[in-house]
């Protein structure tokens, strides 16, 4: 046989020249973590759809962020669990300075100064239709959206959070929130957009979280089309155009693709949000011994690294730093 003249394997013999070669790092300040927030004190409720996650009150959320904080996560997203109670149609609970979310932001702001707060600009949590817009005969009504989205954000930059992430999909949102913020004297608050979220059955387990599914209908005229891709980079042009930070693509794992592409076609810092039902899946496989957790976490985590992600939105933030800090081995 002839000599071979290409050898790929000769790259990867052993530990060391792998590590020499490889492509990516993942580190634990790329993550940062998204938690549930709830009323009440010494309160850890378990979701029953996302094993390992709970429904933190203030006192026992700060614990959790001190742990998180101190392996190397620098953000926290914040999603409040508000009272069925406190809903109507246009999240009027949604800018009161005393409710729950600013509560938990200022309490954060107070034990971890250093710490990110994001906070999720939408009205699902408050709303009492379970949308993220106005409804008006069974339509969500954009332009009246805007104004109740802008409330909220000044809201959430009042109680001290660092950068708003709306996820609501209104179009000309960011636009809004930003001139809504620097009227408001917070020009140094951030926006997260949340530019290419699909309509995706991954986000069960978050609505179980929150008790926020739609009451009535679906988000498929305003969140987008599985089908699509070449439509996110409009969606992104846009927010860029409009005044977006940073952007997002969620779900992450079965969108891959798209956060390549968005990657390819914007300077600015892109997000990957490895959503509630690609944890769960990971989870329940692992419970039954199908899959190897760990591993599966790592390897799905360093996919968003590679696909051109710089920062991971995931559940699996906390364990997942643990592991790094260990030494996780490739
Ligand atoms: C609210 C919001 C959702 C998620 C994040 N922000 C749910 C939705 O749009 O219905 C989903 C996150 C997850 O599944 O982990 N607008």
């Amino acid at each position: 046989m002839e000599p071979l003249t290409y050898r790929p394997r000769r790259n990867r013999r052993n530990p060391a020249i792998r590590s020499l070669v490889r492509e990516n790092v993942l580190q634990a300040s790329d993550f940062y973590w998204p938690v549930f927030v709830t009323d009440g004190e010494e309160q850890h409720i378990p979701i029953a759809s996302m094993p390992g996650v709970f429904r933190l009150s203030v006192d026992e959320l700060i614990k959790d962020a001190r742990e998180a904080h101190a392996l190397g996560i620098n953000a926290l997203a914040l999603f409040p669990v508000i009272a069925e109670v406190l809903k109507d149609p246009v999240a009027t609970e949604s800018k009161n300075p005393h409710g729950l979310l600013p509560t938990a932001i200022r309490a954060l702001k107070e034990a971890l100064p250093d710490l990110l707060i994001v906070t999720d600009v939408a009205m699902d949590p408050y709303s009492s239709d379970g949308h993220d817009g106005v409804v008006s005969n069974g339509q969500i009504i954009n332009d009246e959206t805007l104004p109740i989205l802008a409330d909220m954000a000044v809201a959430q930059a009042d109680a001290g959070a660092d950068i708003v992430a709306p996820s609501d999909m209104m179009d000309g949102r960011i636009g809004y929130i930003r001139e809504a913020l620097d009227n408001a004297g917070y020009s140094n608050v951030g926006i997260l957009a949340y530019s290419a979220k699909y309509a995706s059955a991954f986000y069960g387990p978050f609505r179980d979280a929150l008790d926020s599914a739609p009451k009535h209908g679906d988000k498929k005229t305003y969140q987008m089309d599985p089908c699509n891709a070449r439509e996110a980079l409009l969606e992104v042009a846009l927010d860029v155009a409009e005044g977006a930070d940073m952007i997002m693509v969620k779900p992450g794992m079965p969108y891959l693709d798209v956060i390549y592409a968005v990657r390819e076609n914007t300077d600015l810092p892109v997000a990957a949000y490895q959503v509630s039902g690609e944890y769960a899946m990971i989870q329940a496989a692992a419970q039954n011994g199908w899959l190897d957790k760990d591993k599966c976490m790592m390897e799905s985590l360093m996919a968003f690294k590679r696909a051109g992600a710089d920062m991971i939105l995931t559940y699996f933030a906390v364990e997942a730093a643990r592991k790094l800090k260990e030494g996780w081995v490739w």
